[in-house]
């Protein structure tokens, strides 16, 4: 198992945040699955922000897809999927949201993944954010299947 998922992370500042955003961002490939779990406020959406803007190079605005529950941003390596499931009122319903080309063809970062847990594939990536205090963090990796064998790029 690989270096980036042996800890939990303990971030004291947003800058530690974005980092270890953009560390990840680096591994993702087509069709990779990230979830993304803690109370509101959490931080959830900043770091989809981070790793969406480290990918795009660019620091596009990045906010909850709230009303939508998507957000699809094009990006040079794959187009990104921004799912917020908070609102989404039966598990079904992530499929009118284009969840199965999100899932064949996107990079798919799932907020609230609790909200739809059956549809979600074996191969993916948990990450749990905790609230210490204003602006530290817990930030724990739980990789599944055939993310136990992923390995960071160095340096
Ligand atoms: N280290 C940190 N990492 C992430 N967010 C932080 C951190 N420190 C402070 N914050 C703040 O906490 C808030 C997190 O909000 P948001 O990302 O929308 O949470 P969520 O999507 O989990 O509801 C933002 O206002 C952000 O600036
Ligand atoms: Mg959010």
């Amino acid at each position: 198992m690989s270096i980036l998922f042996l800890h939990k992370y303990n971030i004291s500042d947003l800058q530690e945040t974005k980092k270890l955003s953009e560390k990840l961002g680096e591994l993702l490939t087509p069709r990779d699955i990230v979830t993304f779990s803690g109370n509101l406020g959490a931080g959830k959406t900043t770091f989809v922000k981070f790793l969406i803007q480290s990918i795009v190079k660019q620091e596009i605005p990045v906010t909850s897809p709230t009303f939508n529950l998507v957000q699809i941003y094009e990006t040079k390596k794959f187009p990104i999927w921004h799912f917020d499931m908070y609102r989404l009122r039966d598990s079904d319903e992530v499929f009118e949201l284009g969840y199965e080309e999100a899932l064949s063809e996107g990079v798919s970062l799932i907020e609230w993944p609790e909200k739809m847990q059956e549809f979600l594939p074996k191969d993916r990536l948990d990450v749990i954010i905790k609230t210490v205090d204003v602006n530290k963090r817990v930030i724990e990796f739980i990789p599944h299947g055939e993310w136990k064998n992923r390995t960071p790029k160095q340096g």
